[in-house]
């Protein structure tokens, strides 16, 4: 094989092998540069006789064209490889689907809660709040048991000090209102109190309640009941029973536990594990306000009469939606929590 024979095979096969213009470039001039292999070559000529010359100096320039030419097609070849790389790269499918952001919803115990204050707002009661850090007094005191007082057992908390303590029910915001608002008053207070309970199916050291406070000239237990009428049929759906038990509670006189029927079985009792059988299940504590706590708070209790009630929300919640544990609503599982959500979790 000749010299340029060898050369064109040579040049063409590391073309076909380059894979960017630098190395195409590199090639280019090993081969045609001023010292590269082919000038070289004609350089070589010199040795030549006259009539070869002219020959081999047509073949070396073909080569040289030849070899150009291949050097420059390669190059764009290599240009428009990128560039449909590129695009293909950057091209945005519009057809695919989006992916889906999950929104977020109210958590169950929170759409409860704000189901109760509609339907309170709705009878003309506004909300009122106050702290989860409380003073003894408004939270014991000013509601009827004073230190000592035996009921304070069936609420211990937490205390920062012997006057300051964590609520153990939103009755407090109910005292701090009277104190600070003549009648009519017409309140709702929702919000987080605290007991020293274990947490358990039905306890938690944390939890939610809606209280309320209706003090007007001439209210009676017939407003009372009225009212909580209107809060389990809105609620629990129409068609719930109420059922009114003596109890006790220092801040009410008379007081009473209310139960609903049971939103499982209907009431019926059949073989139901919510109500264990009686077709009742306790929702709320509730009274008329005890004149003591009107005259402690400032409010005339020959002339106003009042009634209270203090409804558990994660109580509620479990038996609205059925939840047989009452740890479910504080775990953030989102198995369980999708459930409410209506497709947004
Ligand atoms: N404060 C009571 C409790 O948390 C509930 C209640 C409120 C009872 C108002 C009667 C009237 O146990």
């Amino acid at each position: 094989m000749d010299a340029l024979t060898s050369i064109r095979e040579q040049s063409l096969e590391a073309l076909e092998s380059a894979a960017s213009e630098a190395e195409i470039e590199q090639l280019r001039v090993r081969i045609l540069g001023r010292k590269g292999e082919l000038t070289a070559i004609l350089r070589g000529m010199g040795q030549m006789s006259a009539e070869e010359r002219p020959a081999f100096g047509q073949k070396v320039n073909a080569l040289r064209e030849e070899i150009e030419s291949a050097l420059q097609e390669k190059s764009a070849a290599l240009e428009s490889a990128q560039k449909g790389a590129r695009i293909k790269a950057e091209t945005l499918d519009i057809s695919v689907p989006g992916t889906a952001q999950p929104l977020g919803a109210a958590h169950p115990l929170m759409s409860t809660m704000g189901k109760m204050v509609k339907t309170f707002v709705r009878m003309g009661f506004s909300v009122e709040e106050g702290p989860e850090i409380e003073l003894d007094r408004f939270n014991f005191e000013l509601l009827n048991m004073p230190k000592n007082h035996p009921a304070r057992d069936a609420q211990d908390t937490l205390y920062f000090s012997e006057n300051i303590l964590l609520r153990t029910h939103t009755s407090p915001v109910q005292a701090r209102t009277m104190l600070k608002q003549k009648p009519p008053i017409r309140i709702i207070c929702p919000g987080r109190v605290y007991r020293a309970d274990e947490l358990d199916l039905t306890h938690s050291p944390a939890f939610i309640q809606c209280e309320g406070l209706v003090i007007d000239e001439g209210i009676t237990m017939a407003d009372l009941k009225g009212t909580l009428a209107v809060f389990a049929s809105e609620v629990f759906g129409e068609g719930v029973r109420l059922r009114f038990r003596p109890s006790f509670f220092p801040f009410t006189e008379p007081s009473a536990e209310v139960d609903v029927s049971c939103p499982a079985c209907g009431g019926s009792g059949e073989n139901c594990r919510v109500c264990k059988g009686t077709g009742w299940v306790e929702v709320l504590g509730a009274g008329m306000v005890n004149p003591r706590v009107l005259e402690m708070c400032g409010i005339d209790s020959a002339k106003y009469t009042g009634f209270a009630f203090g409804i558990g929300v994660e109580r509620t919640a479990m038996l609205k939606y059925n939840v047989p544990d009452m740890r479910l609503f504080y775990e953030n599982d989102r198995r369980f929590l999708a459930q409410f959500s209506k497709g947004r979790l």
